[in-house]
């Protein structure tokens, strides 16, 4: 079985997760659409960090999708969506959603929130990987913080074109071709002043070259920050062994099993939602070894403390791992 196949699985209402409902949808292109989810009962949401996701349950698994607010005082949750022919199907889900439809969501989630202490914010985007970045947009407008954006989008198809533009004035340079972009972006990555702090989204390569290029100018790594859409297609990665310190089991995790599939195979039930490694519901608690962590959820600091995994997609890099189960 493929690690796709093992993330694909319907989940079961989970405890701590929002039941929303839809509020709204809106076309935003031909292909993009923006649902907004609010409380059934017209409370106020969680607030959440700029740039956070949401991870959204569907008939077929569950997608993690960029919130577009400001995140203070939320009444709704909006996402815009690209719909993906013959994609995992989430994207198809989210276009089939109507006004009064009831959703299952995770508590926003940010490891793309801005740096308190940036002078100046530069936000790049390209085509959908607008949203996070709109959402930054917006709390930089709320709050006085000093924003531009360069936003990469064929002509005719980007999302939030308008309200980019009302956010960000002269601050927004609007790039429909790869040629001017790398134009813009040479000269806006050489001209920062101090402190400023870069927010790339958008398509895996725009993503690693805008890093590069930056990292290649100087820019020092506690300055860059990345938001990808979903992980990249992981390995059936190799077998270890793991021992549940709590009930004194030891388990084997083959190849092609998930450690998330091994522990539930062996009766435990561990909460999880995305069974991709971006939603953090099933975490579990590191007593010894070295995880190899696979997922989108921790931030790099967490990942190097290893007081945690997601057990759904992390695998261990000793052919043992000690958990406290
Ligand atoms: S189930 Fe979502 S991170 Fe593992």
């Amino acid at each position: 079985m493929t690690a796709t196949a093992l993330q694909t699985k319907v989940q079961p209402v989970l405890e701590g997760t929002l039941q929303l409902e839809v509020t709204n949808v809106s076309a935003q292109t031909d292909s993009i659409t923006s649902i907004s989810f609010g409380d059934p009962l017209g409370e106020l949401l969680p607030c959440y960090v700029p740039g956070s996701h949401l991870v959204v349950q569907h008939a077929s698994g569950a997608n993690a999708y960029s919130l577009t607010g400001s995140g203070s005082a939320p009444t709704e949750y909006s996402i815009s969506v690209l719909r993906v022919e013959g994609g995992s199907g989430g994207s198809l889900a989210m276009h089939a959603l109507a006004v009064g439809d009831r959703v299952q969501v995770s508590h926003p989630r940010s490891a793309f929130a801005p740096a308190a202490t940036a002078k100046h914010h530069l936000l790049i985007a390209a085509g959908i990987g607008i949203t996070p970045v709109l959402s930054h947009a917006r709390y930089a407008a709320e709050w006085g913080a000093s924003a531009s954006l360069i936003y990469v989008h064929r002509p005719g198809t980007g999302a939030h074109v308008a309200e980019a533009r009302a956010l960000l004035g002269a601050g927004l340079t609007e790039c429909l071709d790869r040629g001017s972009f790398q134009e813009v972006l040479t000269r806006k990555l050489t001209t920062q002043k101090l402190g400023t702090h870069l927010y790339v989204c958008g398509p895996t390569a725009f993503m690693d070259s805008v890093l590069e290029q930056a990292h290649d100018l100087g820019w020092p790594k506690g300055l860059l920050h990345s938001e990808a859409f979903s992980g990249a297609a992981l390995d059936d990665g190799e077998p270890f062994t793991v021992n549940l310190a709590r009930s004194g089991v030891t388990l084997s995790v083959p190849t092609g099993v998930s450690l998330l599939e091994t522990l539930e195979n062996a009766g435990l039930s561990i909460p999880n939602m995305c069974r991709k490694g971006i939603c953090g519901e099933c975490s579990v608690p590191v007593l010894a070894g070295n995880p190899l962590h696979r997922d989108l959820y921790l931030t790099d600091q967490e990942k190097e403390d290893n007081a945690a995994m997601m057990c759904c997609v992390s695998r261990s890099l000793d052919n043992e791992l000690e958990l406290d189960l």
